[in-house]
């Protein structure tokens, strides 16, 4: 399952993207916001928890640059979210940190880039191995 959510300033790119989703036949729950003013890390909150319930599961996440909503969410246990502003990292960060969230700028990024992003990352699988090795480095670092 995929869950996405922006804030205000994510709201156009969200429409572009769901739209992609949608015509693809991706199962999508949309966690907001609809268009209104809100504070990017409850958005961050509520599509992580979802994300967490399965290691299937994915999320999308936009703001306006994408960086505050990429912060929040990382601060999160678990979530290994990845702000992306070309295809080359959106299909690395599944092949090397196995990503489970992907972070976008509404205001930074067209819809066509952030399409195209999205459609590798999610037809993108974690390569394992000795990247399995440093997630896991990644993961004692969330107990400091
Ligand atoms: C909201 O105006 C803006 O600060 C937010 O969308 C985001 O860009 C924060 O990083």
């Amino acid at each position: 399952m995929i869950y996405i959510g922006c804030d205000h300033g994510g709201y156009s790119l969200k429409l572009e993207l769901m739209s992609y989703l949608e015509k693809n036949g991706f199962e999508f729950s949309d966690m907001g916001c609809n268009g209104e003013a809100v504070d990017y890390p409850d958005i961050a909150e509520k599509v992580c928890e979802k994300v967490l319930e399965s290691e299937e599961n994915k999320g999308i996440l936009i703001c306006g640059t994408g960086i505050g909503i990429s912060i929040a969410a990382n601060k999160i246990k678990g979530i290994r979210a990845a702000l992306c502003a070309d295809w080359y990292s959106a299909k690395y960060t599944r092949l090397h940190n196995n990503a489970n969230v992907i972070c976008m700028g509404g205001r930074t990024t067209g819809a066509g880039s952030a399409v195209e992003m999205l459609d590798v990352f999610l037809h993108t699988e974690f390569e394992g191995g000795r990247h399995a090795t440093r997630i896991g480095k990644i993961a004692k670092l969330e107990e400091k």
